[in-house]
């Protein structure tokens, strides 16, 4: 992932450079962009040599002979369109007055606009400029727009002074950001098994029967579960999809191979989530060889598959078993219903006929229901923020779950 760090004109801008250090250590990948007052404390070079990258200082870089040209020019947008969060560190009162105000008189205030990314800043300044209602006006302005405050710590300043204005410490700007772009190591102690795509169950050795699943939302799942800490194993029929960072990829084609890859796995994990759209059908027969046309109707024979995840429900254990329900019509009570008759913890449950959600979207809109009865509908939102959602839900059960054995085993 690739964060901006915009450096601000503050005695605190040193600190930026250990800030993106540590940034890189979390593997993020960093580009600074410095405005004209943090060149006057900390040179461009020192972020360029730390962070790899070209460090950006103006809106219009002039060539050699003195012109703008019009790739700088438009640079802002670029930059805006590639960075999964903008993080201004330190920011002035002067940033922050522009931020609020919509001001884009340099790169960073203009990038502020063009980003559509989530914006973190940790201000850093004189304890009367922080507190300043001007400035305590801006702050609450950015805010209210989403913006995510990292607040100055107590102390001494480089002024002389004491009180709020030092920039906060690099843990707590850290966390922050791995709060925002949800790479919290949460799911550290965890191994997640997960299906997902579709199955194709052979009819003869050119044709076979499928479905419509993308495998769009179980490997967001899987992206998203080992950014946050786990093992994760994915058991994946046929897609097109990269396997994500960190994820161990299973490849099968049938119902009956996933169901093998799930049988030798499940013992290992301490989290089963089924994504896959299964086929629930396979012909009676293989044939070996192509079948003929012959003009006459053709009828096949189909035999049921097996329930993967129902009996992986079977030997469950401790295991936390969430299902998906792609459904047409009465949502809520099948949800309810197959999670009982599965034995599942969780249902994913969505209507795909819905604009926007199911197979080969990027989004998609679910309600997620728990055995411990709580129903949670979603707004329309990215495969990969379902798939947060859905792990901070397995989350939540799980602490739920571990309370409920533990007061029942003191109970007995
Ligand atoms: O019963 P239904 O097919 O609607 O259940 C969907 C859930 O069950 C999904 O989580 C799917 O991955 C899982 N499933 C399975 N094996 C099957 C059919 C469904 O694991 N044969």
């Amino acid at each position: 992932m690739r964060i901006t760090l915009g450096v601000t004109g503050g005695v605190a801008a040193y600190k930026a450079a250990e800030l993106v250090r540590l940034l890189q250590q979390d593997g993020f990948t960093v580009e600074v962009v410095m405005t004209r007052g943090a060149r006057e404390f900390v040179t461009p070079l020192t972020f360029a040599a730390l962070s790899g990258q070209k460090v950006i200082t103006d809106l219009f870089e002039k060539s050699a002979a003195g012109e703008a040209n019009l790739e700088s020019a438009i640079e802002h947008i670029a930059v805006a369109q590639r960075t999964d969060l903008l993080l201004v560190a330190p920011a002035t009162a002067d940033a922050l007055a522009k931020f609020a105000r919509g001001i884009a008189d340099d790169f960073l205030t203009t990038l502020y606009l063009a980003a559509t990314a989530p914006v973190i800043v940790a201000p850093a300044m004189n304890v009367n400029m922080w507190n300043h209602a001007a400035t305590q006006e801006n702050i609450e302005t950015l805010r209210a727009r989403g913006v995510k405050i990292v607040n100055p710590d107590e102390g001494y300043l480089a002024c002389g002074m004491t009180g709020a204005g030092r920039l906060a410490g690099q843990q707590e700007i850290i966390t922050a950001v791995r709060e925002t772009l949800r790479t919290q190591k949460d799911l550290e102690n965890e191994t997640i098994l997960i299906t997902a795509g579709p199955t194709c169950e052979d009819l003869d050795p050119v044709r076979y029967l499928t479905n419509r699943s993308s495998g769009k939302m179980g490997y967001a799942v899987a992206g998203a579960a080992a950014r946050r800490g786990a093992k994760v194993v994915l058991v994946s029929g046929p897609v097109h999809l990269e396997t994500p960072a960190g994820v161990e990829r299973i490849a099968v084609r049938s119902a009956e191979q996933m169901r093998g890859a799930v049988a030798e796995r499940l013992a290992r994990s301490t989290i089963a989530i089924f994504a896959a759209a299964v086929a629930d059908y396979r012909p009676a027969e293989l044939q070996t060889e192509k079948m003929k046309r012959n003009g006459a109707p053709l009828t096949l024979r189909l035999e049921p598959t097996p329930d993967i995840l129902a009996e992986a429900a079977q030997t469950k254990g401790d295991r936390l078993i969430v299902g998906f329900a792609a459904e047409t019509d009465h949502v809520a009570d099948n949800a309810r219903k197959k999670l009982a008759a599965k034995n599942a913890d969780l249902i994913v449950a969505n209507n795909v006929t819905a604009e926007g959600a199911g197979f080969d979207y990027d989004t998609n809109i679910v309600t997620l229901f728990s055995r411990d009865g709580r129903d949670l509908a979603l707004p329309k939102l990215t495969k990969s923020d379902v798939a947060q959602r859905i792990l901070d839900e397995v989350l939540r059960l799980r602490g739920v779950l571990r309370t409920k054995t533990e007061s029942h085993r003191s109970a007995v």
